[in-house]
């Protein structure tokens, strides 16, 4: 049966409205905290002594007597009910019958939805900081045992120097902290409690804001009742941080798709994390990081969605907010099952293929630039020995053969100052090694990357 509004309506709301109009399908997963937020403002209503110690009681165990229902199966929100927050309401009133008509004093679900997205988001910041951090721990584990183990470093996707693959890895356990760091920067603005804003305007019921936002846990409250109920600038900036966690995820699974090709054989995918073809019984196939790949655009999607969602938005609470919770509650999925998915790939999915990585670094020509700094060791302008060393790779070009094939005397053809211990300078330990410079390859610097990491990593 459709519900009627308040005693102004004459008639119910048009079926199909009144399902277009409900949340309660997707909102009931606010539950908890729609059922914390409740009885926080059921106690701060009694300490105001707007209701009576006995009302504030009652009320309070109607509210948990509704939450172990449904812990246990026995009630589930949904329609008619529009929403959670009067699937929970009408549930109270229901059980306890006319003091649980006294709940909604002092608040409207304005102030109630925004407190319950928040609580929700809360818990969950938390659970993805803790993804996060399990994630670096896998990376570290794979760089600390490859410290000496060499990958090729690409600018441009051309060979450019070769790098330590810890370096490499490194460098992602950095991005992935930068996410921590936002994450924990939007969450100081998500633990904000809007609670107490009622509608829009406040309330001239006696209530204490305070109050319920130590019950909640809340660092701090909205100092505007408008703004508390029409920001939504949390949501945005939770989806722009995961934005930006997914395109770090989307960047190491690219190299990851990259590295298992027969091109690269850099890696294999282990039988766990690999699938195959139906048709092609040869392939083995990286679907895991292709997912991760693929699901990017979802979060970015919904990215998109908020920010359009938002723009046009007079002040204060419109129903278009009711919209922010499907691209919030997707985002969260979906970051949490891809940050998993990658840790788990990363721990037993892949297998780097350490010969074929150190026989790739010794062919090429990624030691030229060493070649060019040995010249300058030997007080060449750097810029000249540039053009030296431009014109021993077009000599081993037309020769097919690369620096380390060369006798010191062509060397020498080039400049004089070549001597012996050039073919030691083009080795390609020597030449990661050699990159000492603060933040560099050389393996020293990694070194003192990973004993910095080992102790930050610590949960
Ligand atoms: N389901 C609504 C939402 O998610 C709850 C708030 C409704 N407020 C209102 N004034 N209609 O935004």
């Amino acid at each position: 049966m459709s519900k009627v509004w308040s005693n102004r309506f004459d008639t119910s709301l048009n079926s199909f409205i009144e399902e277009f109009n409900a949340s309660i399908s997707f909102d009931k997963k606010l539950i908890f905290e729609d059922i914390d937020c409740s009885i926080a403002h059921a106690k701060m209503l009694c300490k105001t002594k707007v209701l009576s110690s006995s009302e504030s009681l009652e009320i309070i165990k109607g509210l948990e007597s509704i939450k172990k229902d449904f812990i246990e199966g026995k009630f589930t929100p949904e329609a008619p009910s529009e929403d959670i927050h009067y699937s929970i309401e009408e549930k109270l009133i229901d059980l306890i019958g006319e003091t649980g008509k006294k709940l909604h004093t002092g608040r409207s679900r304005n102030d109630q939805v925004g407190t319950d997205i928040r609580l929700w988001l809360r818990k969950k910041i938390d659970t993805i900081d803790n993804l996060l951090i399990d994630l670096q721990n896998s990376l570290f584990l794979i760089a600390e045992s490859n410290i000496y183990t060499l990958i090729p470093g690409y600018t441009h996707m051309q060979r450019a120097q070769p790098l330590s693959l810890a370096h490499h890895l490194l460098a992602y356990i950095e991005m992935f902290q930068r996410d921590r760091e936002r994450l924990k920067e939007v969450r100081v603005r998500v633990n904000t409690s809007p609670l107490g804003a009622a509608a829009l305007a406040g309330t001239k019921i006696k209530i204490d804001r305070y109050f319920t936002a130590q019950e909640l846990g809340f660092e701090n409250i909205y100092q505007n009742s408008i703004d508390a109920v029409s920001d939504r600038d949390f949501c945005i900036e939770f989806v722009s941080t995961s934005a930006l966690i997914m395109s770090h995820l989307s960047r190491i699974s690219e190299e990851i798709i990259l590295w298992v090709t027969d091109e690269f054989s850099f890696a294999k995918l282990t039988d766990k994390c690999a699938t195959g073809s139906s048709l092609m019984p040869q392939k083995k196939n990286p679907d895991v990081p292709e997912l991760i790949r693929g699901k990017t655009g979802r979060v970015y999607g919904n990215l998109q969605a908020l920010l359009t969602i938002i723009k046009g938005i007079p002040l204060s609470y419109n129903k278009d907010f009711q919209e922010d919770k499907e691209p919030l509650f997707d985002t969260v999925e979906t970051i949490s099952a891809c940050l998993k998915a990658m840790t788990i790939l990363l721990n037993e999915g892949i297998e780097f293929n350490i010969e074929k990585l150190m026989d790739t670094v010794n062919n090429d020509f990624s030691n030229a630039t060493d070649l060019a700094d040995y010249l300058v060791g030997k007080k060449v302008p750097f810029r000249k020995a540039y053009q030296i060393v431009g014109d021993i790779v077009k000599y081993c070009l037309t020769k097919d053969i690369l620096f380390k094939d060369l006798h010191l005397e062509e060397f020498q053809a080039f400049h004089s100052e070549f001597k012996e211990d050039i073919f030691e300078n083009l080795n390609p330990m020597n030449v990661v090694k050699s990159r000492n410079s603060l933040g560099g390859t050389g393996f020293d610097q990694v070194k003192l990357e990973l004993i910095k990491w080992k102790k930050k990593l610590k949960k």
